[in-house]
């Protein structure tokens, strides 16, 4: 690499950001986004986000199926620029039947962002984000939204933090009063208010202050609020752990910020301490060790297909993390699982909805690939060279069902229905041992929906799904002489996963615990060995 392209190639990197925004339903993850968006100056796309979700425009539609719910079923991407930086938001759905993709998106951020609804605290969907950014050990910045409401204590929200999710936080502002008497928020970094006068999007009012004993902190609050301000701050000062950039760098602290997302209050502080303290885009795992953004090759891995995202056209889109090098329209990388040279010809870029011919990208933005049906999730695309990324991780499927063909002449075309669901990821398929009766598992109910639908509208196949009682599968490790279906009968069942791996699926977890007790010698892993 010349030196103009090397310094270029790191300019690029360095504005990145990449990441998620993980939360339980109506937290404020749309309103959230479309502030964002506003401050990166895309404008015209505000309206966009909050339609997707009313699913009234066709073109947000990606899916019949959404159209029919009225929900996202897709993780989209969108990108705009602020202060320099180009921000890549991986949009997760919000629906509580969420599935694998979303879990999945989450191995493409480089950091995530928390939003938490302060009269809510941490709920069900946050935690299971959360525990999926944990284990890579991923940054995460919390927000706490909706200030402007009566919510919960802030230091009931902190120690929910560290007992509900096992992290520790630092709060970086702290809040002035709250619901109707919300005040505005004291910025413990840049020492100053910030005044909350209600929901006229007027620029917020910032004033400069030595300290909290400042008297003017002491006008703006009130006594009332002041008293309470001080001895919180005091607390937190005193009690509260220390800022420390290495450990939220490595996932184990968490900066807070209380806002108002809706108000637009708190929002930009929020994104521009975001931007100093997230990472660039790090580097990824390969079968040749660390793949370093810089590196002048380019390569990347993809994490998500979506099919008939355009439905007059059928095709499916390839969602591609890119991990190091320069990408350009028209290059040509190699396939590494299929071993073959590919062109990347018409890749777009997604801003909201419309998409847009992308001519080049850097490592920590996300492309879409016209996908043939070449592709699968997880594949590794390289140019000159064959490094494959490491494996996505699977996830522990919690919801099961039988499948059944409704026409057993189709019987051909529901197997290779099947197989390619699977491949995709959209779906995971077990065998009951000796009948052979096909089980599926999923993470959210709505991957049964998109499976029924597509093997019906790709393949042409009528199935017939029966939910079944089990709650949880694990992987059974154990000598081959020890391993019984007669063992799992009760409250469970031993099957085999299409890799012939054994795994057992339980009703509860006292059946989980009683079959680990009789079985001392065995191991039951969550996911696949
Ligand atoms: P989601 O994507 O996480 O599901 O949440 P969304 O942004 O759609 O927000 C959920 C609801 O919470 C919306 O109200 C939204 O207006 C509201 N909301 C978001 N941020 C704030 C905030 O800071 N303060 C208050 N008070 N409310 C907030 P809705 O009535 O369900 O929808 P809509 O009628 O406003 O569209």
């Amino acid at each position: 690499m010349s030196m103009d392209t090397k310094q270029k190639m790191q300019e690029e990197v360095e504005k990145r950001r990449t990441f998620a925004i993980i939360s339980h339903p109506d937290a404020g993850k749309t309103t959230l986004t479309e502030k964002l968006l506003l401050f990166g100056g895309a404008i015209r796309l505000a309206g966009t986000v909050k339609g997707r979700k009313a699913s009234k425009h066709a073109t947000s539609d990606w899916m019949e199926i959404e159209k029919q719910r009225g929900i996202s079923v897709t993780s989209s991407v969108m990108q705009f620029d602020y202060a320099g930086h180009r921000v890549n938001i991986l949009d997760t759905p919000g629906h509580q039947d969420f599935s694998e993709d979303t879990y999945r998106t989450l191995t493409a951020a480089d950091s995530a962002v928390m939003l938490i609804d302060s009269a809510k605290g941490v709920e069900a969907q946050t935690k299971k984000l959360f525990q999926v950014c944990r284990k890579r050990g991923i940054p995460i910045f919390t927000f706490i939204n909706k200030l402007d409401r009566e919510g919960q204590n802030p230091f009931d929200l902190l120690e929910e933090l560290e007992q509900v999710l096992g992290i520790r936080s630092y709060p970086m502002n702290w809040p002035i009063g709250s619901g109707k008497q919300f005040r505005g928020v004291y910025d413990r970094m840049q020492t100053q208010v910030e005044l909350f006068q209600g929901d006229d999007h007027k620029e917020i009012q910032v004033q400069k202050v030595s300290g909290y004993e400042d008297d003017i902190v002491k006008k703006i609050a009130g006594d009332f609020f002041y008293d309470q301000l001080v001895q919180d701050l005091e607390l937190l000062d005193v009690a509260g752990d220390e800022f420390d950039f290495e450990k939220v760098r490595s996932g184990e602290l968490t900066p807070v910020f209380f806002g108002s997302a809706i108000n637009n209050f708190g929002v930009q502080t929020f994104l521009e301490n975001f931007l100093k303290l997230a990472p660039i885009p790090t580097p990824r795992r390969s079968s040749e060790g660390e793949v370093d953004p810089l590196s002048e090759k380019f390569s990347g891995y993809i994490f998500k297909i979506q099919a008939n995202m355009n439905p007059a056209h059928r095709d499916r889109i390839a969602f591609l993390r890119i991990c190091s090098g320069k990408f350009e329209r028209g290059m040509s990388v190699k396939h590494v699982r299929v071993g073959k040279d590919i062109k990347l010809a018409q890749p777009q870029q997604f801003l909201a909805q419309d998409r847009d011919i992308v001519e080049e990208a850097y490592p920590g933005d996300i492309i879409g690939l016209f996908d043939p049906g070449i592709f699968r999730i997880g594949d590794s695309l390289a140019q000159g060279g064959s490094l494959e990324f490491d494996e996505l991780p699977t996830f522990s499927p919690e919801l099961f069902s039988k499948v059944t063909v409704k026409n057993a002449l189709k019987h051909k075309q529901f197997q290779k229905g099947v197989d390619q669901l699977t491949e995709e990821g959209t779906i995971q398929v077990f065998k009951t041992v000796g009948f052979e009766d096909m089980i599926l598992g999923v993470v959210g109910q709505l991957q049964f929906e998109v499976f029924e639908y597509r093997m019906k509208g790709e393949y042409g196949v009528d199935v017939q799904l029966q939910r079944m009682n089990f709650q949880f599968a694990r992987w059974l490790v154990d000598d081959k002489n020890n391993i019984d279906p007669g063992k799992f009968r009760i409250n469970s069942q031993l099957v085999k996963d299409k890799k012939d791996n054994y795994v057992v699926l339980f009703e509860s977890e006292y059946a989980m615990r009683s079959a680990m007790e009789k079985n001392p010698t065995a191991k039951f892993l969550e996911t696949a060995p």
